[in-house]
């Protein structure tokens, strides 16, 4: 991010499908949805590519519902685009979380400690309905499962099956004001568990924006899974925002307050280098970062570089929301 690009390689290895089956029954079984059952559908076809990125969903069902199929079946091996996905360990080893450390490979073993519960995240600002959602209540939205790349500014990329719900579920049952403009999200502040709190003077806590209608488009997930296992402290534990279209920092981890505000929120990296990283942050490969070309990218855990996408890869589904606007003003 603020400095220059690491890259040490992770060597591929992935969890079994069995083992995959394991945690997502247990995982299921943790979200409380066992005794009503769990339709599992499968919007698009494994190894079908679709324009749309794959999403998977697991409702709900209510106790009089029959009950419906278990959750069997393995996350396909690609994306709609045929990339593979990257493997969990990779996934959960290399990783930036700069509250821990900047050492990608470190991040696992000095977050493992992380406290996750109890847990709340805190819903205000210019909304009607205002409301602290424990765990629980963040566990009643229906979950799914949704493959999506994700491209850091660094220049790496992973492919994360993740699991969680739409962003625009939540914001619509704290129903918005109209003068809502913006969403500001913010990390926790403990530095007593965070030692890079304590060790960087960035005006933490880690705080991240997304205009209204980015925020309600249905790619905007809050994820509380990927690979059907509950998320790991490195990875953002216990919920995550995650924004496939952008660079990774707007992904923003382990979230304690979410507002709604009338003014464009000042993100922590805007306010770090505002000439390096800017409030829209949408992959560009036209666009360079002021020290390094954004033209190219790299999956963790393989060898070469990929040419990076257009909004990576999901215009379809978001670039009417910049018709109006010159991208390569607003980086
Ligand atoms: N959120 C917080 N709170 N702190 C961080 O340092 N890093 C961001 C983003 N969210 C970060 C964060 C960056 S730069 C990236 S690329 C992604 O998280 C990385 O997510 P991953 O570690 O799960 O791959």
């Amino acid at each position: 991010m603020a400095r220059a690009v690491m890259m040490t390689e992770i060597p591929p290895s992935d969890i079994t499908p069995e083992a995959r089956y394991l945690s997502r029954r247990q995982f299921i079984r943790g979200l409380g949805v066992a005794a009503g059952g769990v339709l599992f559908v499968r919007c698009a076809p494994t190894g079908t590519p679709s324009p749309e990125a794959i999403i998977t969903t697991h409702t709900q069902m209510t106790a009089a519902a029959p009950t419906t199929v278990p959750l069997t079946t393995p996350p396909p091996a690609v994306d709609e685009l045929g990339n593979r996905l990257t493997s969990y360990q990779a996934i959960t080893n290399y990783c930036n979380y700069y509250e821990f450390t900047f050492d990608k490979e470190g991040v696992a073993r000095l977050a493992a400690d992380l406290q996750l519960s109890p847990w709340q995240v805190e819903v205000g600002g210019l909304v009607h309905k205002p409301r602290v959602f424990d765990l629980d209540d963040l566990r009643r939205f229906e979950q799914e499962e949704r493959i999506y790349r994700m491209r850091c500014v660094e220049g790496w990329s992973k492919v994360v099956p993740w699991f969680g719900f739409s962003l625009a579920r939540l914001l619509r049952a704290v129903e918005p004001m109209a003068n809502a403009q913006y969403v500001r999200f913010e990390t926790l502040y403990d530095p007593a568990q965070m030692p890079g709190q304590k060790a960087r003077s960035y005006p933490w806590p880690y705080a991240e924006g997304l205009r209204m209608d980015e925020a309600m488009n249905d790619l905007s997930l809050l994820a509380t899974g990927l690979y059907g296992q509950p998320l790991l402290p490195q990875n953002g534990a216990p919920v995550r925002l995650v924004v496939p279209w952008k660079y990774g920092f707007k992904s923003i981890k382990s979230i304690v307050k979410i507002d709604l505000v009338e003014k464009m929120p000042i993100s922590l990296w805007m306010a770090v280098a505002p000439e390096e990283y800017g409030f829209f942050a949408n992959v560009n490969p036209e666009v360079d970062h002021p020290r390094w070309s954004q033209s190219t990218e790299r999956f963790v855990g393989e060898t070469g570089r990929q040419p990076t996408l257009f909004l990576n890869g999901y215009a379809d589904q978001v670039a009417r929301l910049y018709q109006a606007m010159d991208l390569t003003r607003w980086f």
